[in-house]
């Protein structure tokens, strides 16, 4: 597959402030572009970040066929940025497209897009630990179109932004709140697709959280409102006794990929995990018995996220919100060293993208 790359002329890296890095609101020099049409996905091309023009008969706007991905990238050397997980990032991509019938990307276009865009941009990659370049993906229906049906036409971008901590909280421990009115998924929804209208939708009753003095919401199960099954952009876990517990995949939740990493590792550690429903009834009852020890959040954003209190009908489960427990920093600390290159991996999470190499036309 060859991309075209059409080079910005002037880098805006020099209006950049490393010191001070906001979440998602700087882009880096250069974007991926894709079209899909007759059938096949067209040339892909490298260009300058910049606007984009569509009509507004667009399908994606109105029929929400519309997914998207996000990843980071590490600074390991000058020479050396590391990918995590990409071609998992990649089949999640596509299991999402499918969920919305839309087209298939090739793991090696996506591979190598990322390549190229590593190889141009590597200097929007922070160097500091707790820093990455966020990596965003995304596909819409560009069809210009007013029915309510498959669109012929996309368009894929992938778009680059240097990030600091996600929540303001930065590794202090979040409050999460359980919502009595609203869910996010249901099952035989979208809600294991990383589709856009699954947030759109999430953003009033986070509204409402965060007016209360919640950082999130910790959404329950559709059906009984008992079970957890995860937060706004994180799954989530729970230290009980010396097992690890966390919501089962049963199509409602994201399966995330630091889930995943976080699941991998524990076992290694021989820690026994278990991917099973979660009552909130569980939980209250371990907080009061002693054996709740940690709570916290696992996703690419904000990486490990401790959570210092759970509150559901007026009761809160309270742990430190003072400091990070001691296993949820073992598994930040663990999983940053293989992101940024400090410790071995063992498991090809990391993959490495030599940015000495030159960038092909
Ligand atoms: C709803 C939701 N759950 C969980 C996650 C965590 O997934 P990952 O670890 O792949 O970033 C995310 C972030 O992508 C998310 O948006």
């Amino acid at each position: 597959m060859k991309i075209s790359i059409t080079k910005a002329e002037q880098s805006r890296i020099s209006e950049l402030d490393f010191g001070n890095l906001d979440f998602g609101r700087i882009f880096s020099d250069h974007m991926l572009e894709m079209a899909y049409s007759d059938g096949q996905w067209q040339i892909a091309e490298i260009k300058p970040y910049g606007h984009i023009t569509f009509e507004p008969s667009m399908m994606a706007l109105h029929y929400g066929q519309a997914i998207f991905e996000g990843m980071k990238a590490y600074y390991v050397d000058d020479d050396t940025i590391n990918l995590f997980r990409p071609k998992d990032h990649h089949a999640r991509l596509n299991n999402s497209a499918r969920r919305l019938c839309m087209p298939d990307i090739d793991e090696s276009v996506f591979i190598e897009a990322l390549e190229e865009l590593m190889k141009l941009d590597h200097e929007w990659v922070p160097k500091k630990h707790g820093q990455a370049l966020y990596i965003r993906p995304v596909m819409f229906a560009t069809e210009e179109y007013l029915a309510a049906k498959v669109s012929q036409e996309y368009r894929f971008y992938i778009i680059t932004s240097p990030v600091g901590a996600y929540y303001s909280e930065g590794f202090n421990p979040v409050k999460l709140t359980t919502s009595d009115q609203y869910v996010r998924a249901v099952k035989g929804g979208t809600g294991e697709a990383k589709a856009a209208g699954n947030y759109g939708g999430s953003f009033l009753p986070a509204r409402k959280a965060q007016e209360s003095g919640y950082t999130q919401v910790l959404w329950l199960d559709a059906n009984e409102h008992k079970y957890v099954e995860e937060v706004g952009t994180m799954n989530i876990f729970f230290l009980i006794g010396e097992t690890l517990v966390t919501p089962e995949l049963t199509g409602t939740v994201l399966p995330g990929i630091t889930r995943r990493s976080v699941i991998t590792l524990a076992q290694e550690w021989n820690i026994p995990v278990e991917e099973r429903r979660v009552s909130l009834e569980e939980l209250f009852d371990a907080h009061q018995n002693g054996s709740l020890k940690e709570i916290f959040g696992a996703g690419t954003a904000a990486v490990i996220s401790p959570v210092g209190l759970i509150h559901h009908q007026g009761k809160a489960i309270t742990l430190d919100m003072e400091k990070i427990g001691p296993f949820a920093k073992k598994m930040y600390d663990a999983i940053t060293g293989i992101q940024y290159g400090k410790i071995e991996d063992t498991h090809g999470w990391a993959h490495p993208v030599d940015v000495r190499a030159s960038v092909c036309q």
